[in-house]
């Protein structure tokens, strides 16, 4: 237990960059929460530090054909396929009501081509109520464009482009399906990328044993996500963590305030929960609060205190 007055020296706010400072650094990650208005009837969304929406797109997608779940062990596959209104209707009819919390509300933006990005972060930008962009530039589940996340160039282009139309805070999501994610972090960054996020769902399948072929239709794969990433993306958070000074936003089978603790030490500035939400809508508001009795009984003052210094543990060897 901790007394009231080490609780309050505990600061939870972190700043990802041209103004965006979350209340704590515990978001609900894209995909997994909508556009906040169903999970808004569960839980108090301002408890959160952020919200993530659904990946958006210049106009409205239907998704893929179902199935498009299917459960694996300790994870999910998804091939939901970018399924939203499109940009207009979250612009007009959604982020008028995104301004009525408080909890900050960073819109995913997907697209085919680099002049997709940019007209939907423009048409975003006239609108009120959202703090800033994730850039998702590695969905696995399109069959069209969102390969910019995958060449350092490419990303760095897509990243340049919106960098030139907003003000507002950019934050670039980073796919694992790469051989080398340190070098697209580098490259967006250099591009003007205020924070990144790590990582997206990795490529995956599952197979119908009975029927001998793929549960998920189509070309078979899906995004895994859930505790059975965990060690995979805490892997590329550091990694990332390495050569980038920007904020990393760490995402990939958080379950529990433990979870998240582990990637504020892997080098995260902020965490997203996005799987676990399906099994408890209320898991994220859960992990603030451990998370706030973490840092409190650890002593420190802040999140950013927990964070492994590799290079310190090099001086210590004898
Ligand atoms: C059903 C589902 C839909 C998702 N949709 C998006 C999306 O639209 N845009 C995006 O950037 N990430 C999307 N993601 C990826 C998540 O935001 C997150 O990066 C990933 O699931 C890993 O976190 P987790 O293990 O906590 O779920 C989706 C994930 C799931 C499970």
């Amino acid at each position: 237990m901790t007394d009231a007055s080490t609780e309050m020296s505990v600061d939870m706010g972190v700043d990802l960059g041209r103004g965006l400072r979350l209340a704590n650094p515990v978001g609900l990650a894209s995909g997994t929460a909508g556009f906040g208005f169903e999970l808004a009837e569960l839980i108090d969304l301002d408890r959160v530090g952020a919200l993530y929406t659904k990946g958006t797109t210049r106009l409205a997608r239907a998704g893929n054909a179902p199935p498009r779940v299917a459960e694996t062990a300790g994870g999910m596959l998804n091939s939901i396929g970018l399924q939203n209104p499109g940009v207009e209707h979250v612009a007009h009819e959604y982020a008028p009501r995104f301004a009525q919390w408080t909890c900050a509300v960073v819109v995913n933006v997907a697209g085919a081509s680099v002049a997709e990005y940019v007209d939907c972060v423009r048409i975003l930008d006239a609108a009120p109520g959202v703090d800033g962009y994730e850039l998702n530039i590695s969905c696995p589940n399109i069959t069209h464009g969102l390969d910019l996340g995958r060449d350092p160039q490419e990303a760095a282009r897509v990243t340049a482009a919106v960098r030139a139309v907003t003000g507002r805070c950019v934050i670039v999501k980073l796919s694992p399906n790469v051989t080398d994610i340190a070098a697209v972090a580098v490259a967006v960054e250099s591009a003007g990328a205020d924070a990144v996020s790590a990582v997206n769902t990795f490529v995956g399948m599952k197979i119908h044993r009975h029927l001998r072929r793929p549960v998920l239709p189509r070309s078979g794969t899906g995004g895994l996500s859930g505790p059975a990433i965990k060690p995979l993306a805490l892997a590329a958070v550091a990694a990332v963590r390495q050569v980038v000074r920007i904020p990393v936003i760490g995402v990939g089978g958080i379950s529990d305030a433990g979870d998240a603790v582990d990637f504020l030490v892997a080098g995260a500035d902020a965490v997203q929960v996005g799987t676990a939400t399906f099994a408890d809508p209320v898991a994220a508001v859960h992990i603030v609060d451990g998370l706030r009795e973490y840092l409190a009984d650890a002593g420190v003052s802040g999140p950013r205190e927990l964070r492994w210094l590799p290079e310190r543990d090099a001086e210590r060897q004898p």
